[in-house]
Formats: structure tokens, sequence, C-alpha cells
């Protein structure tokens, strides 16, 4: 069978990766992919938002399934556009429906969800430009610091925590009547700060049943220490320690199973991933947002993690029969550490030439920006290059990226050298 994967990150090309090793998969497309996807299957330059060029390349060649890695062609109605084509209804896509998507593409709206179907989440109020001044009220009534978040997708910059009344009220009018985020913060969820340690988990539903992925934990500000700005992710771990079993089964009675339940309730059909941001507060869950899709840098840490096959699960998504599908998982540790391009997340150049791949032998290299020219791999973006390793122990794992690491080069090349940091 023919697949599509949308996307070109670092994520796309871990789902290659593991849905190459299916004896079911045939041929596997990404669009638009970059240099690593390109080496084990074939890139195709379709935009993964430009939806007619995306039936043109499904038809042309013969795709039966399509994954979708980032969550704009989601919230944007990738799989409502294949549901409403009679040539392309029958084509399962693994994501959900714009109805799902709203999980993560309005803060809003997954706020609401969440405290309808009593799912543990920071209390919180709504607010737009018609009641900036009752916006101004509520963080007077709240304990710093503040919580703003843009309502819609702002590229993951939308969120601000401030430490200073004045200043919280200050973004908060620049938000709703200044558009600071454009349309995405024309409404602005305000929120009670959570304590703890944060962590993610996976979820694969076909809307009736799940299977709960290994979780991770990613580091997202660009300097060691977690210092600096706040970027894509740096670097991730899987499993994370401090989410043990106990931890996890709260995680899952209070949170997966009423999201799911939720989503059924409220009419809401979800094939496809539910990233859950979790802040662990002296062992109790409480969720900080959901995703519609996997995260980058975690899917290159999760998927390595997970021996059963892919495609196969993905076909129980497909299909409704997710709980038939056998789903196991390595006990051993992965690591992965983010090469990026200097100067990221702020301005940065493309094009420095990338050498020493091909040394790499203990750990699997995911691409991230790159592509191709001329026969070799340049860098094409500001994360270019996830190193993952798996091992027993995490410094095991942390050393085998490291050591690999030594071995790539380009020019500017940034990482963090701090990955896991707090877990070893
Ligand atoms: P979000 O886009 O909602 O995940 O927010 C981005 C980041 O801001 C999260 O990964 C957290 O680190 C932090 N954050 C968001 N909401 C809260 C909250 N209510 N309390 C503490 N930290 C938060
Ligand atoms: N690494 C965080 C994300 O994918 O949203």
């Amino acid at each position: 069978m023919n697949i599509l994967i949308l996307g070109a990150g670092g994520r796309e090309h871990a789902f290659t990766h593991k849905l190459i090793q299916s004896k079911k998969v045939t041929q596997v497309f990404v669009a638009p992919g970059n240099a690593g996807t390109q080496k084990i299957a074939t890139n195709i330059d379709v935009n993964p938002t430009d939806f007619e060029a995306i039936k043109g390349a499904v038809l042309a060649y013969k795709i039966k399934m399509v994954i979708v890695g980032p969550e704009a062609p989601l919230v944007a109605g990738v799989h409502d556009f294949f549901l409403a084509d009679d040539q392309l209804k029958s084509i399962p896509v693994i994501g959900p429906k714009k109805d799902g998507a709203l999980l993560e593409g309005s803060k809003d709206f997954s706020k609401e969800f969440m405290i309808k179907h009593k799912i543990p989440t920071a209390q919180y109020q709504s607010f737009t430009k018609n009641n900036l001044q009752e916006g101004k009220l509520f963080l007077e009534t709240l304990q710093p610091p503040y919580v703003l978040k843009a309502d819609g997708l702002a590229a993951g910059k939308g969120v601000l925590i401030l430490d200073s009344l004045d200043e919280a009220k200050a973004e908060l009018e620049e938000m709703v009547s200044n558009q600071k985020f454009g349309d995405a913060s024309s409404t602005v969820v305000i929120e009670e700060f959570l304590k703890g340690i944060e962590l993610s988990v996976f979820v694969l539903t076909d809307g009736i049943s799940y299977k709960i992925l290994p979780s991770a934990k990613d580091y997202k500000r660009i300097g060691e220490g977690d210092k600096g700005l706040n970027t894509g992710g740096m670097g991730a771990i899987s499993p994370v320690p401090f989410a043990d079993n106990a931890f996890l089964k709260k995680v899952e009675e209070l949170v997966v199973k009423p999201t799911i339940l939720g989503l059924q309730k409220d009419g809401i059909e979800y094939r496809g991933f539910i990233f859950i941001g979790l802040m662990n507060d002296n062992g109790n869950p409480s969720v900080v947002e959901y995703n519609v899709r996997m995260g980058d840098p975690e899917t290159e840490v999760v998927l390595p993690r997970i021996d059963s096959d892919l495609f196969d699960l993905f076909e129980g998504v497909a299909h409704q029969n997710l709980h038939e599908k056998e789903f196991s998982v390595t006990a051993k540790i992965a690591t992965t550490v983010m090469l990026v391009s200097g100067g990221y997340p702020e301005a940065y150049n493309k094009g420095a030439k990338i050498t020493g791949l091909e040394n790499i032998q203990e750990s699997i290299v995911f691409h991230a920006g790159t592509t191709e020219k001329d026969g070799a791999v340049i860098t094409n973006g500001g994360r270019v290059i996830a190193v993952t390793s798996l091992a027993d122990t995490l410094q095991e794992a942390l050393d085998a990226s490291y050591k690999s690491i030594d071995e790539i080069h380009f020019e500017k090349m940034n990482y963090r050298k701090d990955i896991g940091f707090d877990l070893v």
C-alpha cells in the first residue's frame, strides 16, 4: 500500500523511518519532506495546506492512507476535505477533522471542553476587546505569575507568562486590541499558573478505544539550564522518570478516559493523535494544553520506542479496530538532541553544508530543516537535525547522542549540551 505523510520536520522523518519498516507499506511519499525523508522515501513538492495539490498527488501516486504531521492542515480541515470528495472519501486520514482539531486550534474551546468534562486544568476566563476592562479586573483577582494565551494558532508563540500585574494588563490590551498575534489573539484565555514539572503523554485513538504511547519531556528553551527564548524544542527524552505507573494511571483515569468520552459525548469523531501537555504537581496531573498531532522533537523519542508495526496501528485507527491491535514498547530509554542553526530561534542563515552524517553508527539521525543541493545536504531551517539514541540508561543514551554529534558539522551549528540535566 502507498501512503502519504504531510509535513517536513524531524517528526515526519521519524514517521517515515518507522512506517517503511512495515511489511504492508509499499511506498512512502512525503509532502514536502526534507533531505532525510528523500533518502528513504519519495518527496513530493506539495504544501500540506494546499488541499487541491494534495488531491492531485493522492490520485497520481495511488495513495491509500494519509498521515498528517503538523496541526495547520488539520485545523484548516484536510480531513473534512477528504470526506467531502467522492474520489478521496474512502482514503483514511490519520488526524482529526476540523471539529476535533479545535482542541489545539482554539484555547478557549479546549478549556471549555476540559471544564465541561471535569478534566483537571487551570481555572480560566476568556476575554475579547469588548470586555477588556473585565479582563484587567480578572487579572487583579489572580496571583502572579499571570498566564495569557492567544486563543488561536500562533506558531507556538502565543503564550505569555508575566510576573507584573501592570505588564499583564498592558499585554492583554496589546493582544485583544492591537492584535499582537494577529487574529489569533482577538480572544485571550487568562488562566491560573500551574506549579509542577511538565511532561507530555501521547494517545492514539480511533475515537472509541485508545493506546497510550510512551511519555516524553521536551526541552523548550534555547539555553542550557532552561534559560532564554522558547523554541520548538531543543531535545527530548522518553520515558519520563518522574511519570511512574501510579502517576500514569491517574493520567489515564482523570485525563485520557474523560477526553475520549468527552469527544464522543460532544459528537466529535476523532481519529488520530492527542498530545496532552501536563503538569505533574506532587503526583497530580493537570492539563496545560492539548495538541492534535504528535510533538516535535517528542516523536523522535516516542516512535523509536514502539516495537509494534505503526502502520498496523494506523489501520486500526482507520477501521476502528484499534483495540485488536498489538502494541508494545521497549523498556529502553530514548534521547534526542536537536542541532540548530546559530541565531535560532531568532534570525539565522540557511544553506550551510552539513558533513559527517555518514559516520553516525550508534544513533538515528532524523532530519528536520534540511534539503539537498548539488548532492550535498544543506541546512534549510532553524531546527536542522535530531540525533536520537536508545540505551539501557538515560546517561548512556545521552552519551551516545553527544558522541554522534561530535561527528556532525555545519557552520554556526548550535545545540544544548544539557538535555536531560534535571533527570540524570
Ligand atoms: P501552551 O502553548 O498552552 O502549551 O503553553 C506553552 C507553555 O507555557 C507550556 O508548555 C508551559 O510551559 C507554559 N504554560 C502554559 N500554561 C501554563 C499554566 N497555566 N501554568 C504554568 N505554565 C503554563
Ligand atoms: N515540542 C512541542 C511541540 O511539538 O509542540
